[in-house]
């Protein structure tokens, strides 16, 4: 075959390939994706011992996934078991964990594969916040951030990932934050950790997609500010546009983007306006806006006492 006729036929391909894939995007935006079965998957979800963490844990109960609980707070972590446990989860196993040190997670992720088994559904959610302007904000708690809210994220794709390769089967869920797709001020180290945990999410994807892994899925949720009790005290100037997430909508939305294999989610539906405005507008002109919408004093008000949810 002719260099000619072989380039030919490479770009017919890539256009029917990218045509296809549109149209399959077109028309799950008409109609709804089939959702997947996750009844038997193994489920961990860090930071389980309260807020999404505990939403979540309940919904994979009431789907009958295999529930594996971490959390640093074990109290917490005991409660959701139980609650778990009620909502009709056959199989849940809670761990101790604290996921900003590399070798706790190491170690609890070798224990959670030789007493439960290999973990297909790996949901990082675990998170902290500072709340400070930068300049305020002690070293120790932005390397906490980062180790929390980012570093975590590669230990546990080191541990757990690796199973999946061999079987084919997976799925990767990275919680991050809408201050993970945009700077937001008071929360410099919280975005930066959650730039870098969408980064990474998302190269993972990529490298999966590179290495001909088909059977391995990735979501990444951004969520704007959610009534969990970590940004108590946080005020929303629109609430129309960007209001104030009930935690319990939030997990409806972030079980069904992983039910339908979604790759993103962006939560309200007006974060993706934003980002696109973001990819062309002026600076000056996003500040205008961050402005008018009174997101520049979106953290006057954080005091981050938590509540129960
Ligand atoms: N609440 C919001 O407004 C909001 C908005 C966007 C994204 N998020 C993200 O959603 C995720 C869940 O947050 P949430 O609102 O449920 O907050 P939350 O504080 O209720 O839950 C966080 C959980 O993580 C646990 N945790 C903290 N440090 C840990 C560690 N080192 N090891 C293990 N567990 C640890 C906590 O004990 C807690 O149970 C976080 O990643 C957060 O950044 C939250």
């Amino acid at each position: 075959m002719s260099s000619n006729l072989r380039s030919a036929r490479k770009f017919l391909v890539f256009l029917g390939k990218s045509l296809f894939s549109i149209l399959e995007a077109l028309i799950f935006g008409l109609i709804p994706k089939p959702r997947k079965n996750v009844a038997g998957e193994i489920v961990l979800i860090t930071g389980s011992g309260s807020g999404l963490g505990r939403l979540l844990a309940l919904q994979f109960a009431r789907l009958g996934s295999v529930l594996v609980l971490w959390d640093i707070n074990s109290e917490g972590n005991e409660e959701t078991l139980q609650m778990a446990r009620e909502a009709g989860a056959m199989r849940v196993h809670a761990y101790t964990c604290d996921c900003g040190r590399k070798e706790d997670v190491y170690r609890v992720a070798n224990q959670v594969k030789k007493e439960v088994g290999d973990v297909s559904i790996l949901i990082n959610n675990a998170g902290i916040v500072t709340g400070k302007n930068f300049l305020d904000c002690p070293d120790e708690l932005m390397e906490k951030s980062f180790d929390v809210n980012f570093k975590a994220h590669l230990w546990t794709y080191k541990a757990f990932l690796p199973a999946m390769i061999a079987n084919d089967h997976g799925h990767l869920v990275c919680i991050s934050s809408s201050a993970g797709l945009v700077g937001v001020n008071g929360l410099a180290d919280y975005c930066a950790s959650k730039f870098a945990a969408v980064g990474f999410a998302e190269s993972m994807f990529v490298e999966t997609f590179a290495l001909k892994q088909k059977g391995i899925k990735t979501t990444i949720v951004c969520p704007f500010f959610i009534k969990t009790g970590m940004f108590e005290g946080c005020m929303t100037r629109c609430p129309l546009l960007l209001p104030i997430l009930d935690p319990e909508y939030t997990v409806r939305k972030i079980v069904d983007a992983i039910l339908q294999e979604r790759l993103y989610l962006c939560i309200p539906k007006f974060l993706y306006l934003m980002l696109f405005l973001k990819s062309f507008l002026p600076a000056k002109t996003g500040l205008i806006i961050g402005e008018y919408l009174g997101i520049l004093e979106s953290m006057e008000g954080f005091t981050g006492q938590k509540k129960e949810v």
